[in-house]
């Protein structure tokens, strides 16, 4: 990696690190951890990081964001529009390379803006948080926001006999503890049914995140997740869903994002989802929803 500043930590950080270390105040903690870390943390470490490495790509670390992925460098010191990054986080949300992909909540303005600030600024390991003046804070600040799930930690060892169980996994969103979990059948989707659904009613509320693609859930699993109360996004490629399942989704309050992809719906049958009061994405690419009324994407 070519590096553009010297390897040493600015005069303003040496003080503060000093100072640290006499007891009379806190380091203070750099940009990239402060600001860089938590946006690719919530967005994107669910595929670029220790459970999945989507196109070789971790970006759960400093180094590994530097590192890039197999096919070459993602961050140019210096040049958010030549880092491929920064591409992929800009495009519009209908462009197939957006990242985060799959109907995710894409990243908002301010994130945007502070990994451009941090990019534009050398992409530095070490400049603190006041070095970056003109970096809108970031709204979610972790502290203030509120809890997407209950905190599952003290459920650990009944999720882990669930996974054991169900042959399914639960994987923490985030290192947020009340972020919730991820519902992954992807490793083998033929054996979450409805009866892995219900059994996993025990623990319904904190799973954030239901990536049934592909798996022989009928409308009657569909209708266990409206049970669901912390759902915020379920993923229905290619199972056989109908309107009937859809219906009883009717009462959700959490639901964000609904993929419907190569799944047989209609426009009656997505009427139901289209009210709900969350509701950010649909996606009905393959499906018999009327391009007009779609809205998708
Ligand atoms: C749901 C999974 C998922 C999430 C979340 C996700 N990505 Fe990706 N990412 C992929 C996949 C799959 C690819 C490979 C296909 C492609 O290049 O579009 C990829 C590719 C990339 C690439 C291109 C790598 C290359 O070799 O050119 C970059 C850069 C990238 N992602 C950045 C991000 C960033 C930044 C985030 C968070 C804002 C993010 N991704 C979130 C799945 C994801």
């Amino acid at each position: 990696m070519t590096r553009l500043r010297p390897p040493f930590p600015s005069r303003a950080v040496a003080v503060a690190v000093s100072l640290a270390a006499a007891g009379l105040v806190r380091a203070e903690t750099t940009f990239f951890q402060a600001r860089i870390a938590p946006i690719l943390d919530r967005h994107c470490v669910s595929c670029h990081g220790p459970e999945k490495q989507k196109a070789k790509l971790r970006l759960d670390s400093f180094d590994a964001v530097m590192r890039g992925a197999e096919s070459g460098v993602m961050v140019k010191p210096g040049d958010p529009r030549g880092s491929e990054l920064f591409r992929r986080i800009t495009l519009p949300a209908s462009d197939e390379e957006v990242m985060p992909t799959d109907g995710k909540p894409l990243l908002s303005r301010d994130e945007i803006r502070n990994i451009e600030l941090w990019i534009a600024g050398g992409a530095s390991s070490s400049k603190v948080v006041s070095d970056f003046p003109g970096a809108p804070p970031l709204r979610r600040f972790k502290a203030a926001e509120p809890a997407w799930a209950p905190d599952w930690r003290s459920r650990a060892a009944e999720i882990a006999a669930l996974e054991e169980r169900f042959h399914v996994r639960l994987v923490p969103r985030s290192q947020v503890p009340t972020d919730g979990l991820v519902l992954r059948t992807a490793s083998s989707p033929g054996r979450c049914d409805d009866a892995v659904l219900a059994g996993l009613a025990p623990i319904a509320s904190l799973i954030v995140e239901a990536e049934l693609a592909r798996t022989p859930i009928t409308d009657v699993g569909v209708a266990a997740l409206a049970g669901w109360e912390n759902l915020r996004s379920m993923d229905l490629t290619r199972t056989s869903v109908t309107a009937a399942g859809l219906a009883a989704l009717a009462g959700s309050k959490s639901l964000e994002v609904v993929n419907l992809t190569d799944t047989s719906v209609d426009d009656a049958g997505v009427a139901p989802l289209r009210a709900l009061p969350a509701l950010r994405r649909l996606w009905v690419h393959g499906t018999k929803v009327s391009p007009g009324a779609s809205g998708g994407g």
